[in-house]
């Protein structure tokens, strides 16, 4: 109730995604670059895309010129037919993903994207059960909040119907909420593949279809993997006959300084999830890259669903242009700024309630903890009461500068368009010194 009494309160009948919009939410009117401005004109460092999608930044010229002229062209063919934006792009996408994945099944969102990976999943294997991670999020269908290990996201969901077809396993985290009790990375590595295995065998290698993972997480929290991990999970996907698909939603299309994940992780999977920064959030787009014998057994044994709007033109000639200005100079932009972003926020550190801060490339997480007890200082996931978290986001805001809030709200995230600059950089990471400073003392 109160929920939607803060909905009516901004003016508008727009219901809120996620469960919440923001306490005074501003109205966003103009975008341009890394900034976007309100309707009285203000102005806000932009620095977390948005939604983790604005890759390329607000307003490009490429970008939009190249959907123009798509528009002018034709704005729609369906999927029975072949259309050149439609091809390209996923000629384009198969030179860009890591080398073993040939064909694209396009799509509209991540959450789609996922679905439609699982059901592939489900039909090649002929086997039901997912692996994922508990803290993951993978989107917001039945099937998909069902597949979260964040709790608000499938909990919102088997309330009033029955998912199934999940089974998690602990995500090798460091950070105040880690699962493992490891003195090394080395160690954190290992104790996590031998849980992973544990959970395989027990639940039975053959009626696991896919496991589906996030390789840096995404909202909740860019936890980064320890190095050797990714290596084990593929050698264990590989020993007992499991896909292994790479949830790209947020890590695809240069967000950690490579154009995929699976490049900055180095792996191989059998295929890629990606949506998002494949249009720079210019048009609704996403989709599956899979290895050509997942292809090749779609063609034969075709799955008898599919989307109006999957691989719409115009979301094509968009994805194609924002791929030609992620080459052109912005993924070069991600890794030079990178180190300076990292390890301006690493002095975040000297905060007290500041427990941990990890990311890989323009995507970062900084954890809080009570100093006394290195326990979050409010665990939304067990306890209600207000989250001074919420109070740094409000004073960012209030600075000038939008950045997120991570699932669970135990910490917040950044995760800035690639066309920042290092004053951008200063500028977030002293607003956030002072914020800190002002929320927790
Ligand atoms: C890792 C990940 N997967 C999937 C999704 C779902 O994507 P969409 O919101 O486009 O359905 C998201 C959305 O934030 C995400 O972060």
């Amino acid at each position: 109730m109160a929920q939607r009494e803060q909905v009516r309160t901004s003016g508008s009948g727009v219901l809120a995604h996620f469960g919440h919009m923001d306490e005074q939410p501003v109205t966003i009117t103009n975008g341009e670059g890394a900034y976007v401005y309100d309707e009285d004109g203000a102005e806000y460092l932009d620095f977390l895309s948005q939604l983790y999608c604005v890759n390329a930044g607000h307003s490009n010229d490429a970008i939009r010129e190249a959907m123009g002229e798509q528009l002018d062209r034709i704005q729609y063919v369906s999927s029975a037919k072949n259309n050149d934006a439609r091809t390209e792009l996923a000629d384009r996408l198969v030179e860009i993903a890591p080398q073993s994945l040939e064909d694209v099944f396009f799509s509209i969102s991540g959450s789609e994207a996922n679905e439609a990976a699982i059901q592939i999943a489900r039909q090649s294997q002929d086997a039901s059960t997912v692996l994922t991670r508990w803290r993951s999020y993978h989107g917001g269908t039945y099937a998909t909040a069902g597949l979260a290990g964040d709790s608000a996201s499938r909990l919102s969901v088997e309330a009033h119907a029955s998912t199934s077809g999940s089974v998690k396993f602990l995500p090798p985290f460091g950070g105040a909420d880690a699962a493992f009790d490891a003195d090394s990375p080395a160690e954190l590595t290992e104790q996590s593949l031998d849980h992973l295995e544990y959970v395989i065998r027990n639940q039975g290698p053959d009626s696991i279809a896919a496991l589906l993972t996030e390789l840096v997480a995404g909202s909740s929290g860019a936890f980064t993997a320890p190095p050797g991990y990714f290596e084990g999970v593929r050698e264990l996907c590989n020993e007992y006959d499991i896909l292994l698909i790479a949830d790209e939603v947020i890590t695809g299309f240069g967000r950690c300084g490579e154009w995929f994940g699976s490049h900055t992780e180095n792996l191989e999977p059998d295929m890629i999830t990606f949506a998002k920064g494949v249009t720079s959030a210019y048009a609704p787009l996403a989709g599956v890259l899979m290895r050509s014998e997942l292809g090749d057994a779609l063609r034969e044994e075709t799955m008898d669903v599919g989307q109006t709007f999957a691989g719409n033109p115009v979301a094509c000639a968009a994805g194609l242009a924002a791929i030609e200005e992620y080459d052109d100079g912005l993924i070069e932009n991600v890794r030079a700024l990178a180190p300076v972003l990292q390890e301006q926020l690493a002095s975040l550190e000297d905060h007290d309630v500041v427990c941990d801060v990890r990311g890989r490339g323009f995507h970062w997480g900084i954890e809080f903890a009570d100093p006394a007890t290195d326990e979050p200082i409010v665990d939304p996931r067990v306890e209600d009461g207000h989250n001074s978290i919420e109070d740094v986001l409000a004073g960012m805001q209030e600075k000038g500068i939008l950045i997120g809030g991570g699932r669970p709200m135990i910490q917040i995230t950044l995760s800035p368009p690639f066309c920042i600059d290092e004053d951008d950089i200063d500028r977030t990471v002293s607003a956030l010194d002072e914020t800190i400073g002002e929320v927790f003392g």
